[in-house]
Order: structure tokens, then C-alpha cells, then sequence
């Protein structure tokens, strides 16, 4: 069991944008947003100081850093996400005493309507609707999706597909679609948005073993929480079984 506390720090950071940039402290037994080091360490007086110092250098790339309370160690980070199996360089390294203190990322516009909401993983948030019953097959979960001004999960970043595996897991915690198909072209993983799956995501998103196109014909992606349990990545499989789905808002679907 994981105890997470959540402390607010009250200062505000004027970004390049000049818009109000607010800091979260995560202080976890484990490891529950991890991030990328931008470059080498130095030695800073407090979280604040480190973060103003990180802003300094990398302006809008510094969206996180990771402090040690007692060296005063600062590390450079990336923008936060929750712990990915195969990235093996991720800051805080487990076990470590370090502590991660990230900027929220921008929040979408959140239609509440159908049962949708704002879910949050390290400060990236998606409006999501997680669905309670199984859709027949893709394209049914595509077109229910479509019905309420939506579309199946988009996970094309590091941080958006980890906050779609840890709100699933924690949330549903059963076998369910993701917005990805290779239905046209083997082998050419796209999103629902029509970006095509970049090469960095295809290291870190699959389970071992996978993409399989077991028989020939796995052509639609999904999260195997009953499958295979606390595995991080996603499976293919065959688009005409009965599975959950998550819908998340976009501006034109
Ligand atoms: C929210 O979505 C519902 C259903 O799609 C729609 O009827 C309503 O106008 C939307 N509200 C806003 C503020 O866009
Ligand atoms: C998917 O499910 C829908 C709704 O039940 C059905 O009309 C359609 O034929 C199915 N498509 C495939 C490819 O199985």
C-alpha cells in the first residue's frame, strides 16, 4: 500500500508564457510519479529554489524536478508520469529518499454530460468516460464514442498512455480498448486521432511478447487488466470481442 500525501505549496512561478505555473509536492513510500532528467544536477537551498533555477535553464521543458532534502541534490525534469516499467532512467530512481515536484499540465475542457470527468495521473489530466458495460467489438466502442462527442482514448504521450494505465487499473481494473488499430495496414499502428504510434512510444507501450497478430488478425489494442494482471504496456488482439472502453473528449470527433 502506497501513501501518498499531497502538499500544496503556495508560490506561483511566472513561466515564459508569464501564466501562474503551481508546484505539487508528492511525498509517496514508493515511487508514484516518476520523471525524465534533463540534464546534470546541481546543489539548491530548498524545492523552490531548485524549480526557479530549473526554469532558468530549460524554461518550458522543465516541467518537474526531482530534490533531495538533505544533500539540497536538484535534478532537471521532464513533464511527470506515473512509474513505466521499461523505462529503466527514470528519476526518482526506487528506493531513493528524493522527491518529485512536477507542474500540472494544461487541463482540457471537461463536458461533464455522459458521465464524463477529469482524471489526473501526475498532473496530466484527460476528460474520460469509463465505460460500465462491454461495447460488442471496436467499432461498436468506436461508434458509442463517436455518439457522445468523443473518441477512444489517444494515449501518444508517455505521460497521456500512463495516465490511462494507472485510471484504468485503479478504476476498472478489467480487459479493455484503447484507441490504437493496425486494421488497415499490418503492422502500422495508428490512433484514433490519426497519428500513426511513434517509434519511442513502441518501445515502453507493449507487454512482452507483443504485438503478436496471434492468428493473423489481432489488429486492435487493449489493456489486459484481468488478463494479465499489474503487467504495464497493452496487448493486440482481436477487434470483434466483447471489451470495456474508455471515451475521452476531443474539440472535433
Ligand atoms: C455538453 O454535452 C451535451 C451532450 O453532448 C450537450 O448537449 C451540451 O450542449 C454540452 N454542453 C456544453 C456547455 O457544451
Ligand atoms: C460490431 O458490433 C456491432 C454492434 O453489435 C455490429 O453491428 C457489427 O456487425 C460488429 N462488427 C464486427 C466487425 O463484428
Amino acid at each position: 500500500m502506497t501513501l501518498t500525501l499531497w502538499i500544496f505549496l503556495a508560490f506561483e512561478v511566472l513561466g515564459a508564457s508569464s501564466e501562474v505555473r503551481q508546484f505539487f509536492l508528492t511525498q509517496a513510500s514508493g515511487q508514484d510519479c516518476q520523471t525524465l532528467q534533463l540534464g546534470e544536477s546541481w546543489i539548491s537551498q530548498s524545492p523552490i529554489t531548485c524549480q526557479r533555477e530549473c526554469m532558468s535553464r530549460y524554461s518550458e521543458n522543465c516541467q518537474s524536478v526531482v530534490y533531495n532534502g538533505q544533500t539540497g541534490n536538484c535534478r532537471p525534469g521532464s513533464i511527470a508520469f506515473g512509474p513505466i516499467e521499461k523505462v529503466t532512467t527514470s528519476i526518482p530512481e526506487s528506493g531513493s529518499s528524493d522527491k518529485l515536484y512536477y507542474v500540472r499540465q494544461p487541463i482540457p475542457p471537461c463536458n461533464t454530460s455522459n458521465n464524463f470527468a477529469l482524471y489526473d495521473v501526475c498532473g496530466t489530466f484527460a476528460c474520460l468516460c469509463l465505460s460500465t458495460s462491454e461495447a460488442d467489438n471496436y467499432s461498436h466502442a468506436r461508434l458509442i464514442c463517436s455518439q457522445m462527442n468523443s473518441r477512444l482514448f489517444v494515449g501518444n504521450t508517455m505521460a497521456k498512455f500512463s495516465m490511462f494505465w494507472y485510471t484504468t487499473k485503479t478504476y476498472m481494473n478489467v480487459n479493455t480498448y484503447i484507441g490504437l488499430q493496425d486494421i488497415d495496414v499490418e503492422g502500422n499502428f495508428v490512433w484514433e486521432n490519426g497519428e500513426p504510434l511513434s517509434d519511442e512510444q513502441y518501445q515502453y507501450i507493449w507487454i512482452p511478447g507483443q504485438p503478436s497478430n496471434g492468428a493473423g488478425n489481432q489488429n486492435c489494442a487493449v489493456i489486459q487488466h484481468a488478463m494479465y494482471p499489474g503487467n504495464f504496456g497493452i496487448d493486440d488482439d482481436q477487434c470483434y470481442w466483447k471489451k470495456y472502453y474508455v471515451c475521452e473528449r476531443c474539440e472535433q470527433c
